[in-house]
């Protein structure tokens, strides 16, 4: 594969893990278990094939409405996630990045991401972003507070000015995004930034994605024709 065509930023829903669990009639939080132990993989993966930019959408706005017993085992396996992969990423030189609405989080959650995103933020080779307690609606209404907020007039509003105002400040809209687990909705991830991004969907369930998974779709994204509305 060339290399100049890698997607540069690739975003990945992470769903499928309730319904890998149950397949092999476990609690679902054995699914989250096993795929966060696929998120480390994946990343490295991402990172030796080129893509420079990786957002991973780990716990919507919405998820809040699960039972709390699984929302506390999510919010808990962040915690042991950063703890026992922290080094890796660090020397790896990946940089951490929460999008999403971190004051809402548990203290303790909040606490270990921001560390860990102030102890990495000097990193190059990859950009991991953690899409946690983020809703692409909340975003934009966040980004409009804040814009009314700081006295932006009218004349001042363009594309470029509410991007700005986004979690993804500063950084490249996807180029690809991944959906495992057979679903073909975008859930409320990054509605703004990926008004271009190329969609791949596939059937299986985020802890059976592997590297060859990720090639696939990148491979698909090799093959799409961008075109941005303009003519070939
Ligand atoms: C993980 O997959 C997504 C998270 C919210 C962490 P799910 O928990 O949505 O798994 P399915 O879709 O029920 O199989
Ligand atoms: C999207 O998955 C959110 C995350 C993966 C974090 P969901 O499982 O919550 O999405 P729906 O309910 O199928 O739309
Ligand atoms: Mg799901």
């Amino acid at each position: 594969m060339d290399k100049l065509n890698v997607a540069k930023h690739v975003a990945i829903i992470l769903d499928g893990n309730g319904r890998w669990a149950k397949k092999r009639l476990k609690p679902r939080t054995y699914g989250h278990k096993v795929g966060a132990e696929n998120v480390i993989d994946i990343c490295l993966y991402a990172k030796e094939k080129g893509v420079e930019c990786l957002t991973l959408y780990a716990f919507s706005t919405e998820n809040w409405k699960r039972p709390k017993e699984e929302v506390s085992y999510l919010m808990n396996l962040l915690i042991s996630f950063i703890k026992t992969k922290f080094d890796i990423l660090m020397k790896e030189d990946c940089k951490l990045n929460i999008l999403g609405d971190t004051d809402a989080l548990p203290d303790k959650v909040r606490e270990v991401c921001l560390k860990a995103c102030e102890d990495s933020k000097d990193n190059k080779s990859l950009l991991l972003n953690v899409a946690l307690n983020y809703g692409g609606r909340a975003e934009l209404v966040h980004a409009f507070k804040n814009m009314l907020r700081d006295g932006i007039k009218e004349d001042e509003v363009d594309e470029e000015l509410i991007s700005s105002y986004l979690y993804s400040k500063g950084q490249s809209d996807p180029d690809l995004l991944i959906r495992p687990g057979g679903e073909l909705r975008i859930s409320n991830f990054l509605i703004y930034q990926m008004a271009y991004t190329e969609f791949y969907f596939t059937d299986t369930l985020w802890p059976d994605f592997t590297r060859e998974d990720f090639d696939k779709a990148l491979e698909a994204y090799n093959n799409r024709n961008r075109r941005f509305g303009g003519l070939e």
